[in-house]
C-alpha cells in the first residue's frame, strides 16, 4: 500500500466520519430535516477540500497495480467521498451534466475500469469487504443506526451467500442424492438467520435516523458524465443464485434478466462469475418436476422435495419481510411526510418511489411464488410439487 493510499484510507476512517456525523447532527436538529442546503457550510467545504487533496495525489500517482484488494479499497474510498458530496448537495446529478469533481471522477473511472466494476462505491465496500480495524468498520458516520444498518445488511448478505453455497452443492450432488439433506439443512438454517437479521433491523433501527441520516448516502451520483445508481444490499450474487437455483425467478424472463444485467458491474468480479455460471444451470424445481412422475413414491423424492419446499417457504418469508417490513417501514412510510422538493432522488436506483416499489413488489411475488396471473410466478408448479409430497 503506498503512502497516498494509506493516508486517504486513514482520512476516510477518521476526519471524514467526524465531519459527516457533525453535519448529520446539524441537519437532524433542524426543523426541516431533509433540507441540507446552507447548513454547516464550513464543514462541507472542509470535507470537500481535504478529500480533494488526497484524491489529487492518488490520481497523479496513477497506480492501480498493487493488487485487487488495494485498488478495490481506493475505489470504495473515492466512492464514499463522492457519495458524501452528493449527500451534502455539493453535487446533484439533476442539475449538472457532469460531475463537478473531475479528479475524483477520473480516479474512480480509472480504478473501476481496471477492476471491472462500476466506478463508484458498492455494497461490498461497506459489507462483506469492509475490513474492521480494532473492531471499527468503515462507515459514513459514527451514528449507531448506521452501524446497525451496515452490520445487519452484512449478516443478511453472509447468510444468503451461505444458502446459495449450499444450494450450489445440491446441484453438484444431484437433487436425487440422499446426502443432499446436509446441504438442504444448511440452506434452511442460513435462511432462518436472514429472517432473524431482518427482525433485528425492524425492531432496532430508528426510522427517522435511518431515513434522514443513513439512507441519503446511497443516492445516485455522476462520475464524469454518467450517472450511477446507488448501492443497495442486493448487490451480491447470492440472492440471485438462490432465485435461479430454486427456480422462482428465471434468467429468460425479460424483467429479471434486465435486473441481472443492470447489477453485474455493482458486484465483485468473483460474484459476477458465480452469477454467470448459475445462469447456465437447470433449476432444482424444474429437475424435481421432471422426476416427479417416475420417482414421487421414492424416499429420496419425498425427503428432498419436502426440504426444497421448506427452503422456498423460508426464502419467501425473508423476501416478504424485506418488502413489507423493511421497504415499507423505512422508506415508503417516512417518504409520505416529504414535500415534492425533497422527493426527487430518495431511492438508491433513481426511479420515482412508486415505480421502485412496484418493481420490488414484483420481486417479492416471484420469490413467494404468489398466485398472480399477470407475471410468470411459479405458483402452479410449486403447488404441483406440493401435491406430490405426502
Ligand atoms: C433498513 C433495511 C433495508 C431497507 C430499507 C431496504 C430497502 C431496499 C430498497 C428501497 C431497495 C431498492 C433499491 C433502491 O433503493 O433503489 C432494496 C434492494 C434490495 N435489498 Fe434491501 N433494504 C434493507 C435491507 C436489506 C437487507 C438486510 C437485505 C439482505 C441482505 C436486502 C436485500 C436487498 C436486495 C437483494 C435488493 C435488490 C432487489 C432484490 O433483488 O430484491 N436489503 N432494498
Amino acid at each position: 500500500m503506498t503512502n497516498n493510499v494509506e493516508a486517504f484510507e486513514n482520512w476516510i476512517r477518521t476526519s471524514f466520519v467526524q465531519m459527516n456525523t457533525e453535519l448529520e447532527n446539524l441537519y437532524f436538529a433542524a426543523s426541516d430535516r431533509a433540507g441540507v442546503v446552507g447548513v454547516g457550510d464550513p464543514i462541507k467545504a472542509a470535507l470537500r477540500d481535504e478529500g480533494h487533496g488526497y484524491v489529487v495525489e492518488l490520481l497523479a500517482e496513477g497506480n492501480t497495480g498493487d493488487g485487487f484488494d488495494i485498488a478495490f479499497g481506493v475505489l470504495g474510498n473515492v466512492g464514499m467521498y463522492l457519495g458524501a458530496l452528493r449527500r451534502h448537495e455539493l453535487t446533484n446529478p439533476s442539475r449538472e451534466e457532469r460531475s463537478p469533481f473531475r479528479e475524483a471522477s477520473s480516479l474512480a473511472l480509472h480504478v473501476g475500469a481496471s477492476l471491472g466494476m462500476a466506478p463508484r462505491f458498492s455494497t461490498a465496500h461497506l459489507a462483506t469487504r469492509n475490513r474492521a480495524i480494532a473492531g471499527v468498520r468503515k462507515s459514513f458516520t459514527s451514528l449507531p443506526d448506521e452501524f446497525l444498518f451496515i452490520d445487519e445488511n452484512t449478516r443478511g448478505i453472509l447468510s444468503l451467500q451461505q444458502a446459495a453455497d449450499a444450494l450450489t452443492s445440491v446441484v453438484h450432488l444431484g437433487v436425487s442424492s440422499p446426502v443432499a439433506d446436509v446441504m438442504f439443512d444448511s440452506a434452511k438454517s442460513a435462511l432462518r438467520e436472514v429472517i432473524r437479521s431482518n427482525d433485528r433491523l425492524i425492531e432496532g433501527l430508528d426510522v427517522a435516523r435511518f431515513f434522514y441520516s443513513v439512507r441519503p448516502y446511497y443516492k445516485p451520483y455522476r462520475v464524469g458524465r454518467q450517472e450511477y445508481r446507488g448501492a443497495n444490499a442486493g448487490d451480491f450474487s447470492g440472492i440471485n443464485e438462490i432465485d435461479l437455483l430454486l427456480g422462482l425467478c428465471r434468467a429468460n424472463d425479460p424483467y429479471y434478466s434486465q435486473l441481472l444485467v443492470d447489477k453485474m458491474l455493482f458486484m465483485l468480479p468473483s460474484d459476477q462469475a458465480r452469477l454467470r455460471d448459475c445462469m447456465t444451470r437447470q433449476s432444482l424445481l424444474d429437475e424435481l418436476l421432471t422426476l416427479r412422475e417416475d420417482c414421487a413414491a421414492t424416499d429420496w423424492f419425498q425427503n428432498n422435495a419436502r426440504a426444497y419446499l421448506e427452503i422456498c417457504d423460508l426464502f419467501g418469508r425473508s423476501a416478504a419481510q424485506h418488502h413489507d417490513g423493511l421497504v415499507k417501514r423505512f422508506i415508503e412510510a417516512p417518504a409520505a411526510d416529504l414535500n415534492e422538493e425533497h422527493m426527487a432522488g430518495i431511492t438508491a436506483s433513481g426511479p420515482p418511489l412508486p415505480v421502485l416499489l412496484r418493481s420490488l413488489e414484483l420481486l417479492r411475488d416471484l420469490r413467494t411464488a404468489a398466485d398472480r396471473r399477470d407475471i410468470a410466478t411459479r405458483h402452479d408448479d410449486i403447488a404441483l410439487l406440493r401435491s406430490a409430497v405426502e
